[in-house]
């Protein structure tokens, strides 16, 4: 079956990098949570001081983005993590202070323009799937399958919160929610690459969708992109 790229676009905690996952292990492609970036790029500035609560270092950052050094690889689990210089940072760019920094960051077109080549490189042989917010408007825009992600703010920020409890993390669900709301505002509202539907997008609400309901159709829609 020839290779596609497959992108995912859509709000929040709507489940994007598990469908992606699950959709890259089944076609043998790799696997791009763009997301991942952003967080990563955040989590560097909170280290380095570049980010706090009184102080965001704009210029610092875009310097800071040109050298930082970004890659997908396997890790001793088997799956496919984030390695930020070197080190895996899975864990620590899901934390809500880097959730709640991280709109800001990605709304800085000089980051943006870095990361996109990143991205556009890592699709050059197909076989992709890419989960994000711009991926099939920006990144690809002639991307064989987009998915557009959507589900109600109250289902996503029960998801996420369990997601959290399960990795230890203790946080009130309230917050939660009202760092979903932000970063659906922030994402849609910002000036560069925001969140928006692509025309040529399925749209593919999973309110009331079980994993594998929507895994099956998803794989339904990938037959008849490869056929066409
Ligand atoms: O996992 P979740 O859906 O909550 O978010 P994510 O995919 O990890 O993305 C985190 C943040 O990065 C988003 O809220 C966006 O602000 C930003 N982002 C973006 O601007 N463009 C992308 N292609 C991916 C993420």
């Amino acid at each position: 079956m020839k290779k596609i790229i497959i992108a995912i676009d859509g709000h929040s905690s709507t489940g994007k990098s598990t469908l992606a996952k699950q959709l890259a292990a089944s076609l043998n492609y790799i696997h791009v949570d763009s997301g991942a970036m952003y967080r990563a790029v955040t989590l560097f500035g909170l280290k380095e001081g570049l980010i706090s609560e009184t102080h965001f270092d704009v210029n610092a950052l875009i310097s800071a983005v040109q050298t930082l050094q970004m890659e997908f690889k396997t890790n001793e689990n088997q799956t496919t993590a984030l390695f930020l210089n070197g080190s895996e940072v899975s864990s620590e760019i899901r934390s809500m202070t880097v959730s709640n920094f991280v709109s800001q960051v990605a709304a800085i077109p000089e980051i943006r323009i870095r990361l996109v080549e990143a991205q556009r490189q890592m699709g050059a042989k197909k076989g992709i799937v890419m989960d994000g917010r711009d991926i099939g408007t920006v990144v690809f825009p002639n991307a064989e399958l987009k998915i557009f992600m959507t589900a109600s703010a109250e289902t996503r920020a029960k998801r996420r919160f369990e997601e959290l409890f399960k990795n230890g993390q203790h946080v009130d669900y309230d917050a939660v929610l009202a760092n979903i709301k932000s970063r659906d505002f922030k994402d849609s509202t910002r000036k560069k690459s925001p969140l928006k539907q692509a025309k040529d997008a399925l749209v593919l609400d999973n309110s009331a969708l079980t994993q594998s309901e929507q895994f099956d159709l998803v794989l339904g829609w990938i037959n008849a992109k490869c056929q066409e």
